[in-house]
């Protein structure tokens, strides 16, 4: 097992039963994707009387469980499976699954630790870093939140094997995301390369630079004074367009909205640069055109939980490896 970063305690291996080593001992309780549910086996198998699982927890997962009533239903079988404040959480699935774990963990007792196993690209390289947990309120996405690091986060590429492309390549948005942010480990053109051939063991050193490029900006911003508002690139206008997609009833995933939202803020700020961004997106197959008019937009970003009153901080890029927080009047 390689460790990517101590102080997010992210650690890598080649198949999840490794995960179990760094649990042994432990009281846990488990929240993971019935989709995901071979990895959870697995996990459950390696324990071998290391530690004790108090019960588990499958979920269906949807935007549209992603939401209290999931949470009071974790909650209510943690506490009749006798989970105390000692006990560990650990959530293995996509992005939804932590959020939704991540969270139950954070309040149950007034707070208990979760670590997570992830098995989308998407939550390796993003959601399952950083402590961000929460659900959705309505049909606002994440409204209802805390921000609690987890005690582990244990990423595993070959799980990616089982993952839809569709899945996978919202990962892949993510991933470009955090490499537009930060280039200096220079892969931003390795990866549009790999993330446009079937998963290989050539993602792990692109896993692990994205993992690593959030990891350090959140030890050095825990709560987005700052920078950690990078991270929100292309995050203002997917946030309204996942907004709008669940009142219509649209399917579009949080990655291709991330893409989206991505190419709206260059093409806003850099002609040039949403030209080469949009080529690079394509090579990898990912959406480029926004469905809904701008102007539908425009509300759901005025309650942007990070607008102000009248302004909001938008993440803006200048090139790959350059972008900066402008505040901008709404
Ligand atoms: N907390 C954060 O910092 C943060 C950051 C980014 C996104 N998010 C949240 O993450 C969510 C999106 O995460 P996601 O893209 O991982 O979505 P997800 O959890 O919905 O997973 C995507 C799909 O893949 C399936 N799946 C998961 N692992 C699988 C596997 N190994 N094989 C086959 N199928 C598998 C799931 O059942 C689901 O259908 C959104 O709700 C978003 O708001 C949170």
């Amino acid at each position: 097992m390689k460790c990517i970063d101590e102080i997010s305690k992210i650690f890598a291996g080649s198949t999840v039963a490794e995960a179990a080593s760094l649990v042994k001992g432990e009281e846990l309780f488990l929240v993971y994707d019935a989709a995901a549910g071979v990895y959870a086996g697995e996990f459950i198998d390696a324990l071998t009387g290391d530690a004790k699982v108090l019960g588990t927890v499958a979920l269906e997962v949807s935007e549209e469980m992603k939401n209290m009533d999931t949470v009071l239903s974790i909650a209510r079988s943690m506490l009749s499976a006798g989970v105390s404040r000692q006990a560990l959480v650990v959530s293995i699935g996509g992005g939804i699954t932590s959020d939704i774990a991540g969270f139950t963990a954070s309040i149950y007792k007034r707070g208990i630790r979760y670590a997570n196993i992830p098995t989308t690209l998407l939550s390796q390289v993003d959601a399952a870093i950083g402590g961000k947990t929460g659900v959705n309120l309505d049909d606002y996405k994440n409204m209802l939140g805390v921000i609690v690091q987890p005690e582990f986060t244990f990423i595993c590429p070959s799980v990616l094997s089982t993952l839809p492309r569709r899945d996978f390549l919202s990962g892949a948005a993510e991933l470009l995301k955090t490499l537009i942010i930060d280039n200096s480990a220079g892969l931003y053109e390795k990866a549009v390369e790999v993330l446009s051939m079937p998963p290989s063991g050539d993602l792990l050193p692109l896993i692990s630079a994205a993992a690593s490029v959030k990891a350090g900006i959140v030890s050095r911003d825990m709560y987005e004074a700052g920078e950690r508002k990078k991270l929100n690139l292309g995050h203002t206008w997917a946030h309204a367009i996942e907004h709008e997609a669940l009142l219509r009833g649209d399917d579009i995933t949080h990655g291709e909205a991330v893409a989206m939202g991505i190419i709206i803020a260059a093409e806003r700020s850099d002609s040039a640069l949403a030209t080469r961004l949009k080529a690079d997106f394509l090579k990898v197959g990912l959406p480029l055109e926004c469905p809904y008019p701008l102007e539908a937009l425009t509300d759901a970003v005025r309650r942007d939980k990070k607008a102000g009153d009248g302004w909001i901080d938008l993440i803006v890029p200048h090139g790959i490896g350059d972008v900066r927080i402008e505040r901008t009047a709404l």
